[in-house]
Formats: structure tokens, C-alpha cells, sequence
């Protein structure tokens, strides 16, 4: 039976740039929401960007912009960084909506009039030169206990205490920087204690993890305190009905723009928003989250939507943090990778996969080691999967027509490989994606295994035994796409175009449950390519250094140049084939170009910023009809183009991923 589903990552703050902290959460989410459309299931995925608050309205301020301006634009940012990441929403909107308003205060209208609302004074600090009360975190001065210096209005940083503003010493505000003083304010609060027994209950009912439940358990013990759910004006929100000059608290509107984003979804197609909001609709509900925001998720959200009549979550799948070689990601230590910087470097896909590879059920930390990511993508992906397809194909594509035998000359290990398939669907399941690659990674061995016992290219010489090489490779390229249809939730581009090469969409779980025989394949184009260390490196290197006077001379304009002379330039994809350094010369390195009709030897001025091993496979770009020139090392014929000043700061240029060699740039 087709389960329908609900699923949801966490609604990312709009007040700055998608990092790879974001992405590692929808990534996460995508994944599993992929393999439960894969096993048939209707998933459906919603987002938004959270957008209310105070660090939002102070940014707006500070850019010149209003704060409709400053999220329109980090939504326009999200939107794409989050296409390119493959990222399958059903819809991604926004907090600041009609549908967010209307749910906001409904459910609010139906906490208060069950009595779950109170009203009480708070005494908050106050800047009265910003004319504002101050959030905790907008309050510096020096620790009450310890003495430490710039902490913030909540808790210290040296000593771990906790406190209130109005116990700091020597406070100033952040904003205005005059000291604050207090006042008082009436505040609305949700009186999370009434909802004791039943978040016990929900805790307990297989819900979360074990760990997190633990964590629970702690804040029970503690007691549930009442939660401020007011802020007073000037705020970035919705203004509270019937309280003017008082906005809903961000917190509470966030996790209604889930709702907010479903309802959105529902008004262009049609479902039903009750079926997946109210209790006994048989549809599920899940929201991966990181732990930082687990109270406000396994306790005021299960809370509040239970107390205004809707569904609990029947998941809260909370995940730990992101860490860059083993450091926290932070601006000051260059490890704050944004989503677009990543993507101006490296593919999207190696990101995900190795995230896959990363990722438990737990909330531990993740850690990117930047030599481990480049590592494993070129061992695992180049090296062990995409080599299967690229090791068999050429056989059957040169020397039967490009079909597939009509059998498999080893239908048990065909079928040892299907088997395996619940198995990894359970880890998938179960958001143990580290152990489902790790199973998949097993069996690329076996794979190649198969290929190196059998030699084809050993038997493709005898010309009696065509057959026997057609029918293993025809194994060879099954047991590839057995891998890539499990790897399809992590991989969905470039199992789209393992698709396109084997003539078959393996869209479903049990689309390999019979093997694909006597069928045309195209003839195979690259599905991926290897890393460099050096340029993974650039995610942490600091912003590149401003130019010296001759590069920008270097990189002024040239005369306009008419078509017909562009039309001249025979550019041409070719790939790597060799790569060598040259005795006696330590800017060259000689790289032999399969350019599709045969190779070419190319001296190319890039020694210094390139191994000549992780050019090997690559695809470059060849300015082929240029005229051969003879060097002292050699004739070199034809060019590769590359970007950059020189030295170690050249860039060569390389096609997309999909180009092969031979195809005409233009
Ligand atoms: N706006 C709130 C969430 C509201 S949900 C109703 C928020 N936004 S956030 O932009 O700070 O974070 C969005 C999500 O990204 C959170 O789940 C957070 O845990 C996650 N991450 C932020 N930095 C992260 C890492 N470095 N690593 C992994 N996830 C991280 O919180
Ligand atoms: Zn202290």
C-alpha cells in the first residue's frame, strides 16, 4: 500500500547566505524523501524561508533595504543554490505569507480561547535611543560570576553561566550602544506546562530517536516553563490580532510556515490540506531538523499543534553539524562555505555523496574532512562506479552494434546483487545512508571483481569469442545499473544519465529486478570526473587577492573580433588521455588529448597549478586548429584553454560533466 507522506527540513533564517550547513539538512531530507517516491510511496516535500525577527529587520536596516527587499532576495538566492543541489522540493515558500498570517492566527486564536495562553508583565531591557526592547543577544557587557569581558545578554561564554540582561555588568546594546535600561511590557505566553502528559506520550511512541528522547526526558525534569510567544513593536511579523503594537514571536509562526507551505501546495493542486493537518487523515508527518532546534520542535511544536487541535509529527529526525576540517564552520577560521561558492568550485552531486556517506541516524557532528571528501569521490564514484560503466561499454558499443547480449552469463550473482536490495532499502529507511553506500560500495567491488576475472579486454582480441565478451559486459553494465538505482536517492543526475546511456529508467526500487537484455545502449560519455585537492582546497582558501596592475591590463578587453573571425577558432572537447612533466622545462607539462579522432600532444603551461595525475580523465577545452608550433621539448599541437594570471593561479576550463571528446565548442 502506497504510504502518503509529509516531509519538511527546516525552515532556513533569511537574514544571510545557504551554507553547506543548510544544505547538509536538505540533502539529508532529499534523500529519503527520493528513496520513499522510489518504493512508491507519496511524498510530498515543503519549505519556505523563515523570515520574521529581529536579526532580520536590523539586517534589512543595515543593508538600506526594507526587510520585504532583504528576504526577496535571499529567497531568490535560496531557490536556486537549493535547484542546483537537486534539492526535489514540492514547494518552497516563504513565512511572510497570506497562508502563514491566516494559520499563525488561527491556531494562536485557538490556544487562547482553550486557555493555554496567559497574559503577564516582563521586565526586558529597553534601548531608548533605538527605541526598542532588546533581545537577550543584543545585550553585552561583563559576566556577573567570572568577570569575563563582551558577553552576550543570556549566558557567558567563558564560564558557562547563565543569566539575565539585567544582571550583566557595564551593559551596553548592540544596536545603539548607549546602556539599556528596563521597562516593563504585558507579554502573551503559551503555557507549555498544560501539555505535560500528552508530550511525555508522544515522546515515547517511537517518535525520536533514543537519544533525543533522553534529552527530553532532562527538559521534563527540569520542569516545562511558560513561553513567551509576543514581541513588541518595532518587529519584522504579524501584528497579533486584537493586541496592537505586540507581533507573534518568530518561533511560533516558523514552524506554522510548514502548514503555511502545504497550504500553498494544496491551492495548486488540489489537496487536501486536512488529510495531512488533522488527527486520523492516515497520512504522515515528518520534520528533519538539526539539534539546535530540538526544543522548539519536540516540545513547543508537538504542543502547540496538538492544543489547537491538529496532528502531532510521527517523526522528528534531528541530525548534528557540520564541520569543516574537523572546525566549526566560521567566517574568522575560513570555514564558512556558502551553498553558491561550493557550486562555483565542484559539482553538487560529489557534496551529496559524500554526505551519504557521512550521515547515521544520530545527532553527531558531521565532519568534511576537505582531503577525505576528495579522496572518496575519486576512489569511490570515479575510481569503483562510474569505472564499471566506462570499462564495459566501449566492448559492446564497437563491436556489437551497441545491444546487449540476450543473457546473462552469471545470473546468480545478477541475483545475489538484487537480493541485497531490501537490505540497503531498510538502511535508507532508517536514515543509515552511511551504511547503505558503504553496502553499495561492496558491491561495486564485486563488480569490478567480475570484470577483472573475466578479462573482456583479453578475449576481445580472439576473434571466436565476440560473444562471450558482449555477454560480460552485458553482466558488467546490469551490475552497474543495480548500483546506480541504489545510489539514486544521493545521485539523481547522474542516475538520470546512467538512465539515458543504459535506454532504460530505472525510476522505481524494483526496476532492476530483471536485468536489461538484447536492449541498445548509447555509446558511454563520462559520468564523472576526478577531484583535485587543490581546487577542493579553494572552498576554505580566503577571498582571492585583488590583482596587480598587469593582470588587470591582462584581463582588459581585446578589439572586438567580427563572427566570421570567431567562427575560425576550432574549439573542441578533448580528454585527458596522459599527462606528464617534461624534463628540463618546470612550467610545461605535456598532456597527450583524446580528441575523439585520435590524440594530440599538447605542451600546456600549467605545471604549477596541476598535478599531472588528477588530469588524467579530465575534460578540456582545445583551440585544435591552431597552428603546430615546434617547442624545444616537442611539437605542440593545439592549445587547451585556462583562466587565471599564471603560476599556481591558473584555472583550466573544463565542460560540464556529459560533454565527451570530440564535440565541438561553440
Ligand atoms: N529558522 C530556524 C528554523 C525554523 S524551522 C521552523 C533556523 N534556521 S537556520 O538557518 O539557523 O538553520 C536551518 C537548519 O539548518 C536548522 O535545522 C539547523 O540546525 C541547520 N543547520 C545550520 N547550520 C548547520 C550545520 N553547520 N550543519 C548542519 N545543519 C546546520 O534554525
Ligand atoms: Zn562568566
Amino acid at each position: 500500500m502506497p504510504r502518503k507522506l509529509l516531509v519538511t527540513s527546516a525552515l532556513p533564517y533569511a537574514n544571510g547566505p545557504t551554507h553547506l550547513g543548510h544544505i547538509t539538512e536538505t540533502v539529508q531530507t532529499d534523500i529519503w524523501v527520493r528513496f520513499q517516491r522510489m518504493r512508491g510511496h507519496d511524498c510530498l516535500y515543503v519549505c519556505a524561508d523563515d523570515t520574521h525577527g529581529t536579526p532580520v529587520m536590523l539586517q534589512a536596516r543595515s543593508e538600506g533595504i526594507t526587510p520585504e527587499e532583504l528576504i526577496e532576495r535571499i529567497g531568490a538566492e535560496r531557490r536556486r543554490v537549493f535547484a542546483e543541489f537537486h534539492i526535489g522540493f514540492d514547494n518552497y515558500y516563504t513565512t511572510h505569507s497570506p497562508e502563514n498570517r491566516h494559520y499563525t492566527e488561527s491556531v494562536f486564536k485557538a490556544l487562547d480561547e482553550a486557555g493555554h495562553i496567559a497574559r503577564r508583565i516582563v521586565r526586558q531591557a529597553y534601548d531608548e535611543q533605538a527605541q526598542m526592547f532588546l533581545p537577550d543577544r543584543y545585550v553585552k557587557g561583563t559576566c556577573p560570576r567570572c568577570g569575563a569581558p563582551d558577553q552576550y545578554g543570556d549566558s557567558c561564554e567563558v564560564c558557562g553561566a547563565t543569566y539575565s540582561p539585567a544582571e550583566l555588568k557595564d551593559a551596553v546594546s548592540v544596536i545603539s550602544g548607549t546602556a539599556p535600561v528596563e521597562r516593563e511590557s504585558e507579554h502573551l505566553f503559551f503555557r507549555l506546562g498544560d501539555f505535560e502528559g500528552m508530550l511525555r506520550e508522544w515522546t515515547r511512541s517511537g517518535t525520536l530517536q533514543t537519544e533525543v528522547a533522553n534529552k527530553l526526558d532532562e527538559w521534563f525534569g527540569a520542569g516545562l516553563r511558560d513561553w513567551d510567544v509576543s514581541r513588541d513593536a518595532p518587529y519584522f511579523g504579524f501584528e497579533i490580532p486584537g493586541h496592537p503594537g505586540k507581533y507573534f514571536y518568530v518561533w511560533l509562526d516558523a514552524p506554522i510556515g510548514y502548514m503555511a507551505s502545504f497550504a500553498h501546495l494544496c491551492a495548486r493542486t488540489g489537496l487536501d490540506f486536512d488529510a495531512y493537518w488533522r488527527p486520523g487523515g492516515g497520512t504522515e508527518l515528518y520534520h528533519f531538523i538539526g539539534k539546535d532546534i530540538l526544543y522548539f520542535h519536540a516540545l513547543f511544536w508537538p504542543a502547540t499543534l496538538h492544543g489547537a487541535g491538529y496532528r502531532t509529527p510521527d517523526g522528528v529526525f534531528v541530525h548534528g553539524f557540520l564541520t569543516i576540517n574537523g572546525q566549526k564552520m566560521s567566517k574568522s577560521r575560513g570555514t564558512f562555505i556558502t551553498a553558491l561558492r561550493y557550486l562555483e568550485l565542484l559539482p553538487a552531486e560529489y557534496f551529496r555523496y559524500f554526505l551519504a556517506a557521512k550521515l547515521g541516524d544520530g545527532v553527531d557532528d558531521i565532519d568534511m574532512n576537505l582531503e577525505e571528501f576528495t579522496q572518496r569521490i575519486n576512489a569511490e564514484i570515479v575510481g569503483k562506479l562510474v569505472n564499471i560503466a566506462s570499462r564495459c561499454a566501449g566492448f559492446i558499443t564497437r563491436g556489437h552494434g551497441g545491444r546487449l547480449a540476450g543473457r546473462l552469463p552469471d545470473p546468480a550473482l545478477y541475483q545475489e546483487f538484487v537480493d541485497a536490495g531490501e537490505r540497503i532499502a531498510g538502511l535508507y529507511d532508517g536514515r543509515e545512508y552511511s551504511a547503505a553506500v558503504r553496502e553499495i560500495m561492496a558491491f561495486a567491488d564485486r563488480a569490478n571483481l567480475y570484470i577483472d576475472q573475466h578479462k573482456p579486454w583479453l578475449l576481445a582480441r580472439d576473434p571466436d569469442r565476440t560473444a562471450e565478451v558482449q555477454e560480460i559486459c552485458t553482466q558488467g553494465l546490469n551490475l552497474f545499473r543495480v548500483l546506480m538505482t541504489w545510489l539514486r536517492p544521493v545521485l539523481p543526475r547522474m542516475a538520470e544519465r546512467a538512465d539515458d546511456f543504459l535506454g532504460a529508467r530505472s525510476e522505481r526500487w524494483d526496476a532492476i529486478s530483471t536485468p536489461l537484455l538484447g536492449s541498445p545502449i548509447e555509446p558511454y560519455a563520462a559520468l564523472a570526473s576526478r577531484l583535485d585537492l587543490a581546487r577542493v582546497n579553494e572552498l576554505v582558501a580566503g577571498p582571492a587577492p585583488t590583482g596587480t596592475k598587469e593582470q588587470a591590463a591582462a584581463g582588459a578587453q581585446a578589439p572586438t573580433l567580427s563572427i566570421e573571425d570567431f567562427a575560425k577558432i576550432d574549439l573542441r572537447i578533448a580528454r585527458v588521455a596522459a599527462a606528464e612533466q617534461v624534463e628540463g622545462a618546470d612550467k610545461l607539462l605535456k598532456l597527450t588529448l583524446d580528441t575523439g579522432e585520435g590524440t594530440r600532444t599538447v605542451f600546456a603551461g600549467i605545471r604549477q597549478a596541476y598535478a599531472p595525475e588528477a588530469l588524467v580523465d579530465r575534460h578540456v577545452v582545445l583551440v585544435s586548429n591552431l597552428a603546430p608550433r615546434k617547442m624545444r621539448f616537442g611539437v605542440s599541437e593545439g592549445m587547451v584553454l585556462a583562466a587565471g594570471p599564471g603560476g599556481a593561479d591558473l584555472f583550466l576550463v573544463s565542460p560540464d560533466a556529459g560533454a565527451t571528446a570530440g564535440m565541438k565548442v561553440k
